[in-house]
């Protein structure tokens, strides 16, 4: 069996992670989607409400599941008998802080990282904006699930 990991804070989950969790699920037997429990950052939603959002827009991924992880990352990679990580790359400045937790964690523990070049499509996204545009009134629509527009709106403007 053949295991990957997609970790991240997923708040909210945007079309840009849902595409390269869909393109590691045609790579992998089985990818685990590793939501951090960072108790330092205020988020959104809930660990456990992006928990279910994720479950609910990875549904037609049959081999894709959903946890949530606290602590390092390889740690939930050993505990759970995953040997790499899949991370996404959309410009060169995620590389050179991506390339740096790599390091760290093969060193820390032989887990591999794989780097996936986000969809050019995506490659302008990120939770933060998603949420700052939306809090605005400005449209998500096409950048994030269409149940994640909807919980955004019902938030953000509810
Ligand atoms: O979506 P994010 O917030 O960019 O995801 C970052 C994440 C969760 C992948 C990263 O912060 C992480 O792996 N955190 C767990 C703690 C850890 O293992 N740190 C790396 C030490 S080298």
């Amino acid at each position: 069996m053949r295991r990957v990991v997609c970790p991240g804070s997923f708040d909210p989950i945007t079309n840009g992670h849902l595409d390269i969790i869909g393109r590691s699920a045609r790579l992998y037997d089985e990818v685990t989607v590793a939501v951090l429990i960072n108790v330092e950052k205020s988020s959104l939603f809930t660990v456990d409400e992006r928990i279910d959002i994720l479950q609910t827009v990875t549904k037609d991924f049959p081999n894709v599941k959903v946890r949530k992880f606290h602590g390092l990352l390889v740690d939930f990679c050993r505990q759970n008998d995953i040997p790499a990580i899949v991370k996404g790359i959309r410009v060169v400045s995620d590389f050179d802080y991506e390339l740096q937790m790599a390091q760290l964690n093969y060193r820390l523990s032989g887990v591999e990282t794989l780097f996936m070049p986000t969809n050019p499509e995506y490659s302008f996204l990120s939770s933060s904006r998603v949420k700052e545009i939306a809090r605005y009134g400005g449209d998500v629509s096409g950048l994030v699930p269409d149940l994640v527009h909807k919980l955004l709106i019902e938030r953000l403007r509810g």
